[in-house]
């Protein structure tokens, strides 16, 4: 008698006690409730902005940091930016934002940028929140998709992706604006 709940409570204790503990010692990792992050219903955001970049004249917004070993590709280059984001069209419409990162030439033998950027913007409810971006970038080409591959702040957990159209870009002065289309699913 005495060994079978000696047998009994063994069997419970073995059945109990991977809830208990992970077994490992480690206790860093456990399943939440969405709820307790406020995580209800996803929704999907459409963004539209302008990408301004400069990089000559009197106040550029990026910078050369590696200079490219094929000037016609721009292949090996990497530049640093933070380019303001604005509402129009116009470098001096309204700037909702940043776009800090880098675009680094990730192709030989095409124009093909590595994209690496936050969107960081300053306006509004969105104001600290970010969006981060990480694509490839044919710039010759009519529409650039890239995915959104998260964000924080009211982007907390999302994903989605960006079209780009490039609205104008002057050879001389390497100044660029580009349309942005942005569709995210966050909470
Ligand atoms: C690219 O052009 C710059 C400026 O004209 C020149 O100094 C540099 O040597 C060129 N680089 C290559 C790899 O041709
Ligand atoms: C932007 O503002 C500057 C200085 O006020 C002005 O010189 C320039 O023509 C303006 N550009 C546009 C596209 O409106
Ligand atoms: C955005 O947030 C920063 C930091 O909290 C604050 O200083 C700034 O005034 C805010 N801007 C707007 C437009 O709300």
């Amino acid at each position: 008698m005495t060994k079978l709940i000696f047998l009994l409570v063994t069997q419970i204790v073995f059945l109990v006690a991977p809830l208990v503990s992970t077994g490992d010692g480690g206790d860093f990792a456990r399943t939440m409730n969405q709820k307790h992050l406020g995580l209800k219903k996803e929704k999907l955001t459409h963004l539209r902005f302008y990408w301004q970049d400069s990089l000559k004249g009197r106040n550029p917004s990026s910078v050369m940091i590696q200079q490219p070993v094929s000037n016609t590709s721009l292949f090996g280059s990497i530049t640093m930016m933070d380019d303001a984001l604005t509402l129009d069209v116009s470098r001096n419409s309204t700037v909702m934002g940043q776009a800090q990162g880098i675009y680094a030439g990730a192709a030989q033998g095409q124009l093909s940028f590595l994209m690496l950027m936050n969107f960081a913007f300053k306006t509004g409810k969105y104001n600290g929140s970010t969006i981060a971006v990480l694509g490839r970038n044919t710039v010759l080409s009519k529409v650039r998709e890239m995915p959104v591959v998260g964000g924080s702040g009211v982007f907390r957990f999302a994903r989605g992706y960006v079209q780009a159209r490039t609205m104008s870009f002057d050879f001389k002065s390497g100044d660029a604006t580009v349309e942005y289309n942005c569709y995210v699913l966050h909470y």
